[in-house]
Order: C-alpha cells, then structure tokens, then sequence
C-alpha cells in the first residue's frame, strides 16, 4: 500500500482535469502512427484518472497498461471506470485480465499491472510503447530514477507526458501571514524520501525537462495550475489538512504556529473566503 486515499484521488480529479494544459495533446495528436493502436502505458496510475483524462482526447484505438504499486488503488480500478464510462454514455466490457471502453470516436483496451517502481525499472514493459505518461507522480521520484526512466523510453523511442507535477507555488486568497513559512516547510517536505531516494518535489518540472532535453527530446511545458474556488471546501480541508501536518512534522517546534495557522484557514474556508491556486506544470517530450 502506498498510502494514497482513493477518496482523495478522486476529489482532485476534477481540479486536475480543469488545471491540465489541453494544448500539449493537439501537438502529440497529429504525430499518430496510421491504423494501429497507440500502446500507451501509465506510471503509478492510482485509479486510472489520467487515462480518463487522456483517451477521450487521444482519439482512435489506443492499448493501456496501468501501473501501481497498491492493489487497493488497482482494484478500486474498474468501478472507476464504470462509473466514468456509464456517466459519459461509454460502453464498458469487462474480460478475464483487461477492460475494453468503446465510444464512437475512441476504443481502448485497457490492463494492470501491479509494479513497485521505487524497485528499479527492469520490469517495467517499456519496450513497444508509443507513450509513458504519468500524473502526479514527478515529485514523489529522484533525480537517477527519472534519469534511467528517460534513458529507457529513449531507448525504446517512446514519448513522454508528464502531467501536473507540483513546482512548489501556492497562493491563497486572502492571504495570511503564516502562509509563506508554511508552505516553505511543506516544500522541504517534499524532497524528504517518497520511497524513490530524496525526493524532487519542486524541482521535478525543472529536472525532467533538463534530463529530457540532454537524451534528445523536444520538451514543451505549460502551467497547469489548480484553481480551487471557495466552494470547493472538501478539496481544499484535504489540502490544508496535509499542508498542516507535513508542516509538523518538519518543524515539531512550530507545530503549534502552524495549527492556529490550519485553524484560522479553516475559518476562512467556512467563511466562503477562501481560494487556492497550487503551481503545476505539465511536460511533453517528442522525438522529432
Ligand atoms: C498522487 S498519486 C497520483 C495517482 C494518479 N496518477 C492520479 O493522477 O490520480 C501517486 C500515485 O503513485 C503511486 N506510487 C507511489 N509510490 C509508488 C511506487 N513505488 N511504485 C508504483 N506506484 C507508486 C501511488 O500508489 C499513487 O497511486
């Protein structure tokens, strides 16, 4: 297990899917190979958002493979796809190991695959893929494991698309004082070890794009910031609540400072006077 809550997965869908930067896909599209599907596969997947995110997008016949480490997220897996597919009017067919999702204008074949990718990358199926895209992942990982991904999909001259990696901006409206001191905790928080060695938290955006362009590939970047409103109160308590606590436990001394801080947003956020924007960035990295 991995520790993510597929509440919480599922209460960021929909702030991702608004944040994602829509103009990288019309590049990527029109590079399509003719007729056969696009072999795609999906880094630390949780519940497969971004394939809901992505496919209705890509177009044609695609074949997923989806990857995690937590068997709770993998087998959370295909009601969340039923309930996406049977609220946009998809049809679903489930076999023996994989899904197929048809609509009139995509058809995908989608399977899992249960991989600790904290283990190193040899049994990840690399080979035979037009595209290895993850989302939300960047921050988790370090520097050599992003180098030797990098260096497999080159190798097996597959495309990259990274979505929403967290770049270590946030911005609350109205703002407070402790705000800034805050979520300087929350970021060295971030580099602390995710399981991958010391984390790139912030640093993940600039990073990969630096690693991508060294093994050759054209890099496009483009903000994908949240925008959470004032009504969006459960995203935002999720939010706040782990800000606060990855604060702690940076600085125990201060963990006071930064309760009355939790307790003075939350008064805000029950007050409809709360809005958040969390900096994001999504890469795309081609072979031209
Ligand atoms: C922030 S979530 C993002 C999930 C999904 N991509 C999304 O956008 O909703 C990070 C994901 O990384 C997965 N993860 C964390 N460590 C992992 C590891 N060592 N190997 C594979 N997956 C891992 C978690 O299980 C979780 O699903």
């Amino acid at each position: 297990v991995s520790g993510f809550d597929p509440a919480w997965l599922a209460l960021r869908e929909a702030a991702d899917a608004r944040a994602r930067a829509a103009t990288l896909l019309e590049t990527r599209l029109a590079r399509r190979r003719d007729g056969a599907p696009l072999r795609i596969l999906d880094l630390a997947t949780g519940t497969g958002s971004n394939l809901r995110y992505l496919a209705p997008r890509i177009g044609g016949r695609q074949a997923w493979l989806l990857t995690d480490v937590d068997r709770r997220l993998l087998d959370t897996l295909p009601d969340a796809m039923r309930s996406w597919a049977s609220s946009r009017g998809y049809r679903l067919d489930r076999g023996a190991a994989s899904i197929a999702i048809a609509a009139s204008h995509f058809h995908c074949e989608v399977a899992t695959l249960r991989i600790d990718l904290a283990q190193g990358l040899a049994r990840l199926p690399v080979r035979g893929r037009d595209l290895v895209t993850a989302s939300a992942l960047l921050d988790l990982v370090s520097a050599p494991w992003i180098a030797a991904l990098v260096a497999a999909c080159r190798a097996a001259r597959a495309e990259l698309l990274f979505a929403l990696s967290y770049d270590g901006r946030v911005a609350f409206e109205p703002p407070l004082a402790d705000d800034r001191p805050v979520i300087r905790l929350v970021n060295r928080h971030q580099r602390t070890d995710k399981g991958f060695g010391p984390a790139l938290g912030p640093t993940a955006p600039e990073v990969t794009a630096d690693r991508l362009r060294r093994e050759g590939y054209r890099v496009l970047r483009r903000a994908s910031d949240w925008r959470i409103e004032s009504d969006e109160t459960e995203l935002q308590g999720y939010l706040l609540r782990g800000w606060a606590q990855a604060a702690s436990e940076m600085a125990p001394a201060a963990a006071e400072r930064v309760n009355a801080w939790h307790a003075r947003r939350l008064d805000r956020l029950s007050q409809g006077l709360s809005r958040i924007s969390v900096g994001h960035q999504d890469l795309l990295g081609l072979r031209d």
